[in-house]
């Protein structure tokens, strides 16, 4: 048996790296990509899922993470910086332990998920938290970067987006082809961006008939691409994307344009019901960022906009348990209450509705 060797290893012929680069790996890469038999019930295309939270931190940016800080500790580099919804934090402190550097990560105050904060105290990040959103964070860490000796690992970084693209040559290995359709939360648009560049180089390259058509989700409340115009102050529950001026805008447009794609605004309280319906009808848990792609296809089926029998993937990019508290939540708001029980066999069959 042989183990997936993380990103790098595994399309180094694909990636900007030669035999003396210093790989920083933790495994990353190789997700499942699974059947979604419920979610093609209810829309009538044949949907995959490309699970993302199964990568080391429980997040996508572990692809361009492991090759940003390769990149940086190539260069001899000694502190990384990245500004961070949660995820990206998460990420940057984790590679930065494993390649013995300091990370250093500026967060909106109070606004990212608990799970994610954790994981960069537990990785041992610098972690600053700004009294601003996610924006002014990016900001500042572009200033910083420009300023003083410190790697920026934000998507901006171009490193971050190669390794990016690894997923849709995994969705194109598996599938034989890329799909149709090909939907994905939007924050930044990097992720959008990757993907995209992934298709275009396995077209390329002979591995893909085509490109799919991408559509991308953000939320109604941080929908800068979609409304045209930065938004001042972003607000939804998916904090991974409360992002009101995205930092590859333009190339997501691009991007857009080149494969006949998409984007669209999805209200809160869809995203939730979409994790629910991921969460029960699929057994995969993820984050209410995550759960936008769901809700992009739900939406989009409902409109009419699928074709029937049409293969789609979903990139559900950052795992339930980063944020667990919106499944503790109905959706009237108020707290689900585990049943308590005594320590008695009748009594918990009873509650379970069995008979002997
Ligand atoms: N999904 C999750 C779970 C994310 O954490 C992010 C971005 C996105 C989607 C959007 O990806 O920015 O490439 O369009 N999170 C960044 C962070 C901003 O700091 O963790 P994008």
């Amino acid at each position: 048996s042989r183990q997936w060797r993380g990103v790098i290893r595994e399309y180094a012929d694909r990636l900007d790296v030669t035999d003396a680069t210093p790989i920083v790996t933790l495994g990353e890469g190789g997700t499942p990509l699974l059947p979604a038999p419920a979610l093609s019930r209810r829309t009538g295309a044949d949907v995959w899922v490309k699970f993302e939270g199964m990568n080391p931190t429980g997040s996508f940016k572990d692809r361009g993470m492991t090759l940003a800080v390769t990149k940086a500790v190539e260069h001899g580099a000694k502190v990384v910086i990245a500004a961070s919804t949660g995820n990206t934090s998460a990420s940057a402190a984790a590679y930065a332990a494993h390649a013995g550097i300091t990370a250093a990560v500026l967060v909106p105050e109070g606004r990212i998920a608990m799970g994610k904060l954790s994981q960069a105290i537990a990785h041992n990040a610098k972690l600053l938290q700004v009294q601003g959103n996610f924006d002014d964070c990016l900001d500042l860490a572009r200033e910083l970067a420009a300023t003083y000796p410190v790697h920026l690992v934000n998507s901006v970084n171009n490193d971050r987006i190669e390794g990016q693209k690894t997923a849709a040559f995994e969705v194109v290995e598996v599938l034989g082809d890329a799909p149709d359709l090909h939907f994905i939360p939007v924050g930044n648009a990097g992720n959008y961006t990757a993907y995209t560049r992934g298709y275009r180089e396995d077209v390329a390259a002979g591995n893909a008939t085509r490109m799919p058509r991408m559509f991308g989700f953000q939320a109604s409340g941080s929908a800068p691409i979609v409304r045209g115009e930065p938004v001042k102050n972003p607000e939804t529950i998916a904090s991974a994307i409360r992002i009101g001026n995205p930092a590859s805008w333009e190339l997501a447009l691009q991007a857009r344009d080149e494969t006949d794609g998409y984007f669209g605004a999805i209200d809160d309280d869809k995203i939730l019901e979409a994790q629910r319906i991921l969460s029960t009808e699929v057994g995969i848990f993820v984050e209410p960022a995550s759960a936008i792609s769901v809700a992009g296809l739900l939406e989009r089926s409902a409109a009419g906009a699928v074709p029937s029998g049409a293969r789609v993937v979903l990139t559900v990019t950052g795992h339930g348990l980063k944020d667990p508290q919106w499944a503790l939540r109905l959706p009237d708001g108020s707290e689900v209450k585990p049943t308590v029980v005594p320590v008695d066999v009748v009594a918990i069959a009873q509650v379970l509705g069995l008979s002997a």
